[in-house]
């Protein structure tokens, strides 16, 4: 075992050995929550393993990840910018991460790298474990880049009555109802893309919605994706607004709060994705409480 270089992230496996090593790879990664997440995950059910960071420059991720699970390393998960080129190294991928068009979880096995996407899935029990009625529901997604696309599979196959995808542009968001149409009618759910725009037209939406969901980047240059026109539309008092960014009060939760409607961060999302992505890895039979280490980091 050669000593620890001063830059080294905790990750290389030879520095651990009788632990099962994992990391999250992203660029930055300082501020990622996944460690300590799956350190806890980890002591909950008593597996034998390590969880460190990979920070790999643009353009190195392949070459950083295969070098390392060629040294032994088990499992990564992938944030931003990294999650298609995860997608694009996997030999093997799920079918919700094919759909997903992105990766955020890895593994390997008997020497193939397989790629999973448990985003969709982390928002949906995220969603129902603070007791938001999804089935039935009038739903507006807005954006319709990647972290959209992760989510839109899992929200359709909760059979929402209407899930209606917003967005600037209108060929993002026309490609996207294009590509999940079947998904949607198999499960009956009226599925309709709109501008951000036609959000403040009466006609084009005359009803408030149930759920509304932030999946833009807006929120990380401080803004909102919805004017004030479109907020008198979207939210009602009983409507739930749900910003997958977390650790901070946007400006689309603000918007929400202030018409009197429920709101919640992402980092539950954050923590119930991983929670899929542990048990993908430790198998479905360990125990793990994801609510409590999620009381854990909101303490
Ligand atoms: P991600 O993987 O986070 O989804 P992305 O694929 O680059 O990142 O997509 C960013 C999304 O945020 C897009 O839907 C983008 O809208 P456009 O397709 O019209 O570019 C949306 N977005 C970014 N900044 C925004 C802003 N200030 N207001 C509204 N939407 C914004």
């Amino acid at each position: 075992m050669r000593p620890i270089p001063a830059n080294d992230l905790h990750t290389e496996p030879s520095h651990f050995p009788g632990l099962d090593v994992y990391a999250v790879a992203g660029n930055p990664i300082s501020h990622s929550k996944s460690p300590t997440i799956h350190q806890r995950f980890a002591e909950q059910s008593l597996q034998a393993m390590h969880y460190g960071r990979l920070q790999p420059s643009v353009g190195e991720f392949a070459k950083v990840v295969k070098s390392f699970f060629a040294t032994g390393g088990k499992g990564i998960n992938v944030t931003v910018p990294f999650k298609l080129d995860a997608q694009a190294l996997a030999d093997v991928l799920t079918p919700r991460a094919k759909l997903a068009g992105a990766v955020n979880t890895l593994w390997i096995k008997e020497g193939r790298i397989y790629g999973d996407n448990t985003d969709g899935a982390g928002l949906v029990r995220d969603l129902l474990a603070q007791g938001i009625q999804i089935r039935g529901a009038r739903i507006l997604l807005l954006g319709a880049g990647g972290a959209a696309r992760g989510v839109t599979g899992p929200l359709l196959e909760q059979e929402p009555t209407q899930l209606i995808i917003a967005n600037r542009s209108s060929t993002k968001a026309d490609e996207l109802v294009g590509l999940f149409h079947e998904v949607a009618k198999n499960h009956e759910v009226q599925f309709e893309s709109r501008t951000l725009l036609e959000l403040e037209d009466q006609i084009k939406t005359p009803l408030a919605f149930d759920l509304v969901i932030n999946a833009t980047a807006a929120g990380l240059s401080d803004q909102s994706p919805l004017t004030a026109d479109a907020v008198s539309h979207v939210f009602v008092p009983s409507s739930f607004a749900y910003d997958m960014v977390y650790g901070k009060t946007t400006a689309f939760m603000q918007q929400a709060l202030h018409r009197g409607a429920r709101v919640s961060d992402g980092l539950g999302m954050l923590v119930e994705q991983a929670a899929d992505a542990f048990l993908i890895w430790r198998g479905a039979d360990v125990s793990i409480n994801p609510r409590s280490v999620l009381s854990e980091l909101r303490a």
